[in-house]
């Protein structure tokens, strides 16, 4: 019954792990296991009963046993479900309430009895709610109990939404929600300050009472807290370590989110690599050194035979045969991923004795000028996260085309919207049909009721837009080099958003167009809402429709994947780094401040009060500190790319 392909146990992992190259496998496998589950009731004649979880994790299970309802017959009618959780002040028809989020992921595809699907009230009275809580209790005991329940995991390690602080005894009750739990939830309520600060939630007990669990989850941003869930003490702090203790308890990751398990981050902790199937090529010989040295805290070429022997690391010692080996060969891959020159080097300017431009590929450095592609999720982050590379490769002589992927407008706020058209209003340019339209909508903005209509959202779009242009301007990009794509899958509420067949037909349509040498993207996987990752996915499979197409462009294209806002590249995963000067920052800094309405008011600065450009700064110093606390030259700030390459796309591809 049990498909889950599970991981041999590491000294360090306190429970059961599957991990899959992506979390698309990933899902299938629960979704199987669940199905699996389901048809052995039914054949036995006894019900099933699931503890569903909400969210974007198991968005793509439901999917899944959506698809196995309707193409295999896979029959719900003897499934009964408990919700894990209800925002407390919701009502069931809410847009962003769980039960809304089941009934249109779930409950309305299946051939389940709605009355067997239950999800906590978030409208009882306060004065209800603890006999709510009991009833609910009650319920899943006289259902026979959870037979299998799936979990999600918040960055602050919560299920449910047992926060931090919840005991391994609590029960179905009404919680505070933890600010960070907040700040990812405050894309789906429009900013802060309209978003839940209490739930109904199952209690850490109600969950592992289930005899099964399985805790989904995907992405980068999940992996520190998988680390501590997974290899850290049993700790209210973190409630999914409760998980250690259940006796059939299955932590199922994507890559990304085991990334930093020690398995991953530091295997040479658990002996020696061969036994890991596992080698010492470049990457983990640099990893290894890195690692090294900050423990250390010594320059990597002043690391010695001793630092080597005591942390374990014997083995780069007797392959490179001295610390003083090892060390120039960790010294310089860190050293080879510097250039000035991002995009190569004119030939025409090329002077004998000219060192290469190391990061990029051979052939590829030939071609100059480049035409070069910047994709930019939302409007701001081509010059948040790379704004001076952006600018040297414009002032260096390439075509810099930069490709704004969804319109951002969710990030405006009401208060953006009125300065904007009331000043519009006011200016005396507008009258007759425009003036009408625009009247009623300065009203409600004034009054503070605006409803996100189309239109309001239309406007919130093209004051992102002047913005993006105007930032371009700064680097000196603009007119047709600019491409807003409004992506469609952005339109959708927040964590319900699914790219489609349209979103990848339309990048597709511009990288056949620009047919670009270099491209940018984000692999800013940690960005709260996720649409970092889509716009990866869509890249993605645009590049294996391209591929597939033969287009010729893709044989002397690079692909570069920068980071944004949220996090840095760890040093061991730098390719290319591109240090800039006390000018190029400021240059940068002038461009970022072009988006004023993510200054001061931005709806998702959240729980990192700084503003985006003091976060720019700070990650582009911090990374150069970096480099010269290794040893390196000393510059005042770098922005750092990983080379991009996908699995997907290679197999379709001989690159
Ligand atoms: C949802 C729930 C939460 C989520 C967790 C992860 O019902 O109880 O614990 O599972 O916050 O959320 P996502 O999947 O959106 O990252």
């Amino acid at each position: 019954m049990k498909t889950l392909p599970l991981l041999e146990r590491s000294s360090f992992e306190h429970a059961p792990l599957a991990v899959f190259g992506s979390s698309r496998d990933a899902a299938r496998a629960v979704a199987a296991e669940i199905a699996a589950l389901v048809r052995q009731r039914a054949r036995e004649g006894r019900p099933c009963v699931l503890g569903l979880a909400t969210g974007s994790t198991p968005v793509s299970v439901y999917a899944e046993l959506v698809r196995l309802h309707r193409e295999e017959g896979l029959s719900f009618r003897h499934v009964t479900t408990f919700n894990l959780d209800e925002y407390y002040g919701l009502p069931p028809t809410h847009p962003q309430s769980y039960r809304r989020f089941m009934q249109h992921h779930l409950f309305d595809h299946l051939d389940i009895d709605p009355a067997r699907t239950h999800v906590p009230s978030g409208v009882v009275p306060k004065a209800e709610v603890d006999a709510h809580c009991s009833a609910y209790e009650q319920a899943i005991r006289a259902a026979g109990g959870l037979d299998f329940q799936i979990l999600g995991i918040g960055r602050t390690g919560h299920i449910g939404f047992n926060e931090p602080g919840s005991p391994r005894h609590s029960d179905t009750r009404l919680v505070t929600l933890d600010p960070l739990t907040r700040r990812d939830a405050a894309g789906d309520f429009g900013g802060d300050a309209g978003t839940p600060r209490h739930a109904i939630t199952m209690g850490v007990r109600t969950i592992l009472a289930a005899r099964r669990v399985v805790l989904m989850a995907w992405g980068q941003h999940k992996a520190d807290i998988v680390r501590q869930a997974v290899e850290g003490e049993v700790t209210s702090h973190v409630t999914a370590s409760f998980l250690q203790e259940h006796p059939d308890a299955t932590f199922v990751l994507d890559a990304a989110a085991a990334s930093a398990l020690t398995r991953h981050r530091t295997p040479w902790l658990l002996g020696p690599l061969e036994e890991q199937r596992l080698s010492w090529d470049e990457r983990m010989t640099r990893r290894a050194i890195l690692w090294l040295s900050e423990r250390r805290q010594k320059p990597i070429l002043k690391l010695t035979d001793d630092d080597y022997n005591e942390a374990g690391l014997q083995d780069l010692l007797r392959i490179h045969g001295s610390a003083y080996e090892a060390n120039l060969a960790g010294f310089y891959q860190m050293q080879h991923t510097i250039t000035g020159w991002p995009g190569g080097r004119d030939p025409r300017k090329a002077k004998p004795g000219d060192a290469p431009v190391r990061p990029l590929r051979a052939r590829s450095s030939e071609t100059f000028p480049k035409r070069v592609l910047v994709l930019a999720p939302h409007p701001d982050d081509d010059v948040i996260s790379m704004g001076g590379t952006l600018c040297r490769l414009v002032d260096q002589g390439h075509e810099v085309h930069i490709a704004y992927e969804v319109s951002g407008a969710g990030a405006v706020s009401d208060e953006a919207a009125w300065r904007v058209l009331v000043f519009a209003r006011d200016s005396g340019l507008v009258d007759g049909a425009a003036r009408a339209r625009l009247d009623p909508l300065c009203e409600a903005l004034t009054a503070g009721n605006a409803q996100p209509t189309p239109e309001l959202l239309g406007w919130k779009a093209l004051i992102r837009r002047h913005e993006a242009t105007a930032a371009a301007r700064v680097c000196g990009v603009s007119g047709p080099r600019l491409h807003f794509l409004d992506l469609p899958f952005y339109h959708a509420a927040p964590r319900s958003r699914r790219y489609g067949a349209e979103d990848v037909a339309r990048l597709r349509g511009l990288l056949d167009e620009v047919r670009p040498h270099l491209v940018y993207a984000a692999g800013d996987l940690d960005d709260p809402h996720g649409t970092h990752r889509l716009c990866l996915q869509v890249l993605r499979d645009a590049l294996v429709a391209a591929a597939e197409a033969k287009a010729a462009w893709l044989d002397d294209c690079e692909l570069w994947l920068y980071r944004g806002a949220w996090a840095e590249w760890p040093l061991d995963e730098i390719d290319l780094a591109v240090p800039l000067s006390p000018q190029e920052v400021l240059r940068r800094r002038r461009a970022i401040f072009r988006h004023e309405t993510q200054k001061d008011q931005a709806l998702f600065l959240g729980a990192d009060r700084r503003e985006f450009w003091q976060r720019t700064e700070d990650r582009s110093r911090r990374l150069a500190q970096a480099y010269n606390a290794l040893g390196l030259a000393e510059y005042e700030a770098i922005e750092a790319f990983r080379r991009y390459a996908p699995a997907e796309f290679l197999k379709s591809v001989a690159f």
